[in-house]
């Protein structure tokens, strides 16, 4: 494997194998520290960022490595007019390995295809989102200890949330997950994550716009309405308050239930829930340094 574009692109067994080294990475820090000595990761957002690229950048930087790249499309040649595979082409020549992010659904294939160095996909507009997914996925193995038989309930924006697909379609993977998609009726889940993942594969799935399963769920995966991926903002306005999480909603969860976001929250999550132990956001967001450190060392072939 040399990119990574989507969470299918790794087997189980390599998402095992990512979560031991990020485990491993956890307790023995020092070990890890020069791996990646004179190795450069560009960093290509063309859309803005917080975690994912600070993560990256943090990530390469622990690992002994350095770090180029830009954090808008308006300061790097597409503002001229150059193509996706033209700056992949010529990254190629400046990097050893590269994280894109890209409004544009298939930018980052399209980058690896041209690219000569691993190419990984940082969020294709509301597609994919394969690094968020392995933070996911590392956080509920170490809060639950196991990644099947879990019931998980995933709220807010599930047409346009790239996170919902991707992690859907990873625990889709497991034995004995079911989910409930909770979600206003224009922002469900997409027809092929439905047909080609849910169906395909047999798994229970059922779509509400209530909160009346909350008492079953081991997980919530809660997610902000994509703002920027909206027609008009008179339908971002309507749908954007219909699910706020609050401590009195939580009230019936069970005691062990593991709150997810992926973050940015805008006011989805109440702060109050903040402080209960069953909030788990962000210790996401620390994981997502030591899973990508895993990932690094994994395409660029460093044990
Ligand atoms: C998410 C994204 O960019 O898709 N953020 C992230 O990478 N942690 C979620 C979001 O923007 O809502």
């Amino acid at each position: 494997m040399k990119d990574l574009i989507s969470i299918t692109d790794l087997s189980i067994e390599e998402l095992q194998e990512l979560i031991i080294k990020a485990e491993d990475i956890i307790e023995n820090p020092d070990k890890y520290c020069d791996k990646c000595k004179r190795k450069k990761l560009a960093t290509l957002f063309f859309e803005p960022s917080t975690r994912t690229r600070l993560s990256f950048e943090a990530a390469m930087l622990e690992l002994g490595g350095n770090v180029i790249g830009f954090s808008e499309a308006s300061s790097s040649s597409a503002s001229k007019g150059e193509s996706v595979a033209d700056t992949a082409q010529t990254i190629s020549c400046y990097a050893d390995i590269i994280a894109m992010r890209h409004p544009k659904e298939g930018a980052p294939l399209v980058a690896a295809k041209a690219a000569s160095i691993p190419v990984i996909n940082a969020g294709d507009g509301g597609h994919n989102h394969p690094t968020q997914t392995l933070t996911d996925l590392l956080t509920i193995f170490r809060e639950k200890g196991r990644l099947n038989n879990l019931k998980i309930g995933f709220c807010g924006d599930l047409k346009f949330g790239r996170t919902v697909h991707s992690l859907i379609t990873a625990m889709s993977r497991y034995e004995g997950n079911s989910f409930v998609l909770i979600s206003p009726e224009e922002l469900r889940i997409p027809g092929y994550i439905k047909k080609d993942v849910l169906e395909r594969n047999g798994l229970p799935y059922k779509e509400t716009d209530n909160w009346n399963d909350m008492p079953e769920l081991d997980i919530l995966y809660m997610t902000r309405v994509q703002r920027e991926r909206f027609f008009n903002e008179a339908d971002y306005l309507r749908l954007r308050d219909v699910f706020i999480l609050t401590m009195d909603k939580l009230a019936i969860a069970k005691q062990d239930l593991c709150i997810m976001h992926p973050l940015p929250r805008v006011n989805e999550i109440e702060r109050a829930v903040d402080d209960d132990k069953r909030a788990c956001y962000f210790k996401q967001v620390l994981n997502g340094k030591y899973i990508r450190m895993a990932l690094i060392l994994k395409l660029l072939g460093i044990d």
